[in-house]
């Protein structure tokens, strides 16, 4: 479709597969990540002017302009933003007197203040040309509080706000934003949780369809938010999640 479309976090998981979606449908894809390794992988053999690797850790405000900044260089004005990149805070980060507050600050600047840059950054853009879509990857950990979470909650509840502020803001200039919520997606991510049997089936246990998600399914949820197919959707958290939500 020819797009110009940013995926953060696209060196891996959920992000991987929604570049790899977007660059098979004909659009041009800005993929970002912290490190170089899983962007090398990405689509090794895809042309220069179809898939840009950039570096950059989304909640550092200059690495987030200069990314935005080549990005925008190499493949012209973004039409589509996945703010994808997500961590949960790691091990130590579990509930809230437990979470050290650099965890927590981590936790807070990948997820709600890389979003955030991001999207000052491209906004002015879309509003100039009066398009563009947002999607933001959220959590059901955002909607209902994911146990042992608390930073991470907080902080996709952020993002669910923030895609609130932007559809309200930014609509009369012809530019929408959804929160997709996944439920458990099988991903490097959560990897640890499903690859422990006795974990797994807790999890597999509170999921209506008895399943986690692919990493496929999210993608195509996002590449359907973004299209014009679903141009009445705005500012919605959406659930993909099996059921989870609905328990
Ligand atoms: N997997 C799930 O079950 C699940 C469920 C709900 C929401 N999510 C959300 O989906 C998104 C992707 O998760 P995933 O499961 O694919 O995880 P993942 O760990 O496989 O991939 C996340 C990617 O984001 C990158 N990243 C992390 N911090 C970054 C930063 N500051 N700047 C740039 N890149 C950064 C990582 O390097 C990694 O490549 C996250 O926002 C996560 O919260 C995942």
């Amino acid at each position: 479709m020819n797009r110009v479309v940013v995926v953060t976090g696209a060196g891996s998981g959920i992000g991987r597969a929604v570049a790899l979606r977007f660059l098979a449908l004909g659009d041009r894809v800005a993929a970002v990540d912290l490190g170089r390794d899983g962007l090398d992988a990405l689509a090794p053999d895809a042309a220069p002017d179809r898939l840009v690797r950039l570096a950059a850790d989304v909640g550092a405000a200059d690495e987030a302009e200069a990314c935005l900044r080549e990005a925008a260089a190499r493949l012209g004005p973004v039409d589509v933003l996945v703010n994808n990149a997500g961590t949960s805070g790691g091990p130590r980060a579990t509930t809230l007197h437990e979470t050290p507050v650099e965890d927590f600050d981590r936790v807070m600047a990948t997820n709600i203040r890389g979003p955030f840059l991001l999207c000052r950054l491209v906004l002015p853009t879309m509003v100039e040309r009066r398009a563009g879509v947002i999607v933001n990857i959220a959590s059901v950990a955002g909607m209902a509080a994911f146990p042992g979470r608390s930073a991470y909650s907080a902080s996709k509840g952020a993002l669910i706000s923030l895609t609130r502020s932007i559809a309200v803001d930014y609509a009369r200039f012809g530019v929408r934003a959804v929160a997709l919520c996944p439920g458990m997606i099988a991903t490097p991510f959560t990897q640890w949780r499903l690859d422990d049997p006795k974990l797994r089936a807790e999890v597999v246990a509170r999921i209506p369809q008895a399943e986690v998600g692919t990493v496929a399914q999210a993608a195509a949820a996002v590449t359907f938010l973004a299209s014009d197919e679903a141009s009445y959707f705005n500012g919605a958290p959406l659930p993909m999640d099996g059921g989870y939500l609905a328990l």
